[in-house]
């Protein structure tokens, strides 16, 4: 419901940054705050946004995405960097900083297309007792926040574009791909079709090797789904995202089958003691009925390395540089290792042993995955180290950082250097958000 009272209007309006101020508190929007769209526009709501990766993807591909609502809450830190980071970009105008747990989804306007990146859990399910038949998700798994909404509103977007770590599709390890079962088909009951594929960023020409799982689902009514040919051809080449991002063309046969019975039946039954997952990197999910085969990328344009868009070391400020009397440490945290350790609490000595890492990193490749500990001055096997021209040893600024996610420069200016590391080790390539984007106004303009 939009709330008519506008008399506490100014309590809610961004503060700068530099105050770091939660800025977007939760309450339903007011007639004056909601984005205007056309009828032309594509309304996108957008979950877990992080500093906005979806929506910076998404007004690249075209100024017809408009985000009317976006919600982020970061639930281990007091401050909520991301939130205001997001404001200060795009505006409070239908931002909420909150935790999605507490939203009304009566206070969610409409919109075509939700997008979110959403973390990697335990997507199990029991039945209650209180409800037979019904469901109850673990608490705290935020799967089920999209599905509360998914479930609830009003009028449930007919688009979603969704990503998750690649290991979504295995998890978890004691009952390989029930999450992702699980996930499949909670979305067919609710009356999605839903195609996923594993990219690297790095294989369609972008700056950082980074895996993720992406999904895009659409109402079974929707004319995409009802041009579905068949489970080869969608993959391989007619389906939404074989239209993004192109596949070499393939004799595989896709395996086929239906993930069978309630949601708790395939939360305690689905691929029981078996040891590979059903889901293969590539996949299409219509009424329970998945393809899935494993494609392989077709891309011929250009490939961006980590040496394309390195500042020029004057441009670095000092902290970023490793002293020379420090780079034995970073040496030895990069390097192979098999040694005894004892366990500080147990007194218990075990052996430790883990392969080298390159250092420095290389220039010539596209980047490692930015992870969230890749921020700070100690030293650590997984933050990237390059070698300068002049022969110095550097970890990466937080602009370097940016533009390996292929975001604008200085999108998470006003945060600590530590902190947008954190930032942009959770959010995704945006050059992949752009393509899918760009593919859903082509197909769009058929519907
Ligand atoms: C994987 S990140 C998504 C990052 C985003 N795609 C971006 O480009 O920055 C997941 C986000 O969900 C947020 N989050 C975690 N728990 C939440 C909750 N209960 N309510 C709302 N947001 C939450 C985290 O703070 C994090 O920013």
């Amino acid at each position: 419901m939009y709330n008519s009272d506008t008399s506490i209007h100014s309590d809610f309006l961004c503060e700068p940054l530099a105050a770091y101020s939660s800025c977007c508190k939760q309450r339903a929007l007011f007639e004056d705050e909601l984005i205007s769209t056309s009828p032309d526009d594509i309304r996108v709501i957008e979950l877990f946004a992080g500093v906005g990766g979806f929506r910076v993807g998404l007004e690249r591909a075209s100024s017809l995405f408009k985000t009317i609502w976006s919600n982020q809450w970061e639930p281990s830190t007091k401050r909520q960097d991301a939130s205001s980071i997001y404001c200060e970009r795009f505006g409070y105008l239908g931002h909420s900083n909150v935790d999605i747990n507490l939203v009304d989804v009566a206070d969610i306007p409409n919109a075509d297309l939700l997008v979110g990146g959403f973390p990697c859990q335990d997507y199990s399910v029991a039945t209650t007792l209180k409800n037979s038949g019904g469901i109850e998700g673990k608490k705290g798994v935020l799967w089920w926040q999209i599905h509360r909404i998914l479930s609830t509103h009003r009028t449930p977007p007919k688009y979603l574009m969704l990503e998750n770590v690649d290991r979504l599709l295995g998890s978890p390890a004691s009952q390989r791909g029930r999450d992702f079962a699980i996930i499949l088909a909670s979305l067919s009951d609710l009356g999605y079709m839903v195609e996923w594929r594993v990219i690297n960023a790095a294989d369609y020409g972008m700056p950082q090797r980074r895996r993720r799982t992406y999904m895009f689902a659409y109402k079974n009514d929707s004319n995409i789904a009802r041009s579905f040919t068949n489970g080869k051809n969608w993959l391989l080449q007619d389906g939404f995202m074989a239209g993004a991002f192109k596949v070499k063309n393939s004799d595989c046969v896709p395996s086929t089958f239906i993930i069978k019975g309630s949601l708790s039946e395939i939360s305690t039954s689905f691929n029981k003691g078996k040891s590979l997952s059903p889901f293969k990197n590539s996949g299409v999910m219509i009424e329970r009925e998945v393809h899935t085969v494993t494609i392989e990328p077709n891309y011929s344009g250009p490939f961006v390395t980590l040496g394309d868009l390195l500042l020029p070391d004057s441009d670095v400020p000092d902290e970023f540089f490793i002293q020379d009397e420090d780079v034995p440490k970073w040496q030895y945290a990069k390097g192979r290792k098999s040694e005894k350790r004892i366990n500080k609490i147990t007194g218990y000595e075990y052996n430790y042993s883990e392969g080298a890492m390159a250092f420095p990193d290389s220039i010539e490749k596209p980047s490692r995955t930015i992870i969230t500990g890749e921020g700070g001055a100690s030293p650590s096997r997984f933050k990237h180290v390059i070698l300068t021209e002049s022969g110095k040893y550097r970890r990466l600024t937080p602009i370097e950082l940016e533009r390996l996610n292929m975001f604008p420069d200085n999108h998470t200016l006003g945060a600590s250097n530590m902190r947008r590391a954190f930032l942009m080790g959770n959010a995704l390539v945006t050059g992949i958000v752009e393509r899918l984007g760009i593919e859903l106004l082509n197909r769009l303009s058929y519907e």
